[in-house]
């Protein structure tokens, strides 16, 4: 496995290489959320390169950009032992060369609303900086965890509208057994509110589990559900069509929730059969 901190570091370790490339964009703190990320890309491609980038962009000026966790070490041996051929870990200055970018992503109307809406510039942020990767790895492939299902949703759409050309592969979410869904911002959490956070994941599932009844009955048992727990400060808690427009009469639809347990803000959603 090579590590390439450079833009330089990284062409030349990508020369030669053979098609298809899957990239696995990520911030690091890496978890088993990636690692299933980096074993599909690995089962399907011929070279496999994971970015570790805490991309300023993508955070708002309250947010957690400076205390957000950073494992490198720990990142690279999970990167080498799910046999990943290279992995890319630039600075801001080498992904940003000259500062700000002057020309960013416009992520539309989408980008406005639920994440978007509590999260201003957010999505712009991500969309920029997926497009330089893109850009810079030139992969036939790229895969992202259904967790961001808001962001997976955008970055289909952008490959879509500016014809990028990279086949965008969405992971299921990884939870632990008692269902809350994998996140590099678990590690903020004390033991109660660990526990607390489990209302999250017990919401979607039993609003999932209400959906032969419509889509009221969907969002009133989540809503229901989420209420028992006073841990948990619920900032949306939405029903949507898989492409996060209209709620379909029938068929596949998303429940999505976004929650602040103590001081920290996690999201999560799953697949409703209406
Ligand atoms: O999901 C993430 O970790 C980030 O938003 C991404 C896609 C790596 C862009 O910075």
């Amino acid at each position: 496995m090579i590590v390439a901190h450079s833009r330089a570091e990284l062409a030349a370790a990508l020369a030669d290489r053979p098609a298809p490339v899957a990239l696995v964009p990520t911030m690091g703190a890496l978890h088993q959320g990636h690692a299933t990320l980096v074993e599909h890309a690995r089962a399907q491609a011929a070279t496999v390169v994971v970015s570790i980038f805490v991309n300023p962009l993508q955070f708002g000026p309250n947010e957690d950009l400076a205390k957000y966790p950073r494992t490198l070490p720990d990142d690279l041996a999970l990167c080498e032992r799910l046999g990943a051929d290279v992995v890319w870990a630039p600075s801001v200055d080498d992904v940003y060369p000259g500062g700000d970018a002057q020309v960013t992503v416009h992520p539309g109307p989408l980008g406005d609303r639920l994440e978007g809406a509590v999260r201003p510039g957010h999505f712009a942020g991500v969309l920029t900086v997926v497009a330089k990767l893109f850009g810079l790895v030139r992969p036939q492939r790229a895969l992202f965890g259904e967790k961001d299902y808001q962001q997976l949703t955008l970055i289909r759409r952008m490959v879509l509208d500016l014809e990028l050309g990279v086949a965008v592969l969405g992971v299921p979410t990884v939870r632990e057994p008692d269902g809350l869904a994998l996140s590099s911002r678990n590690v903020y959490l004390s033991a109660d509110e660990r526990q607390a956070a489990t209302a999250l994941s017990r919401a979607l599932f039993a609003g999932r589990d209400a959906a032969a009844h419509g889509a009221l009955a969907v969002i009133d048992t989540a809503t229901h559900e989420l209420a028992r727990e006073p841990g948990v400060a619920v900032d949306y808690l939405d029903l949507r069509g898989t492409d996060l427009g209209e709620i379909p009469h029938h068929g596949p639809a998303r429940l999505l929730v976004a929650a602040r347990v103590g001081t920290t803000r996690l999201i999560d959603n799953v697949a409703v059969q209406l």
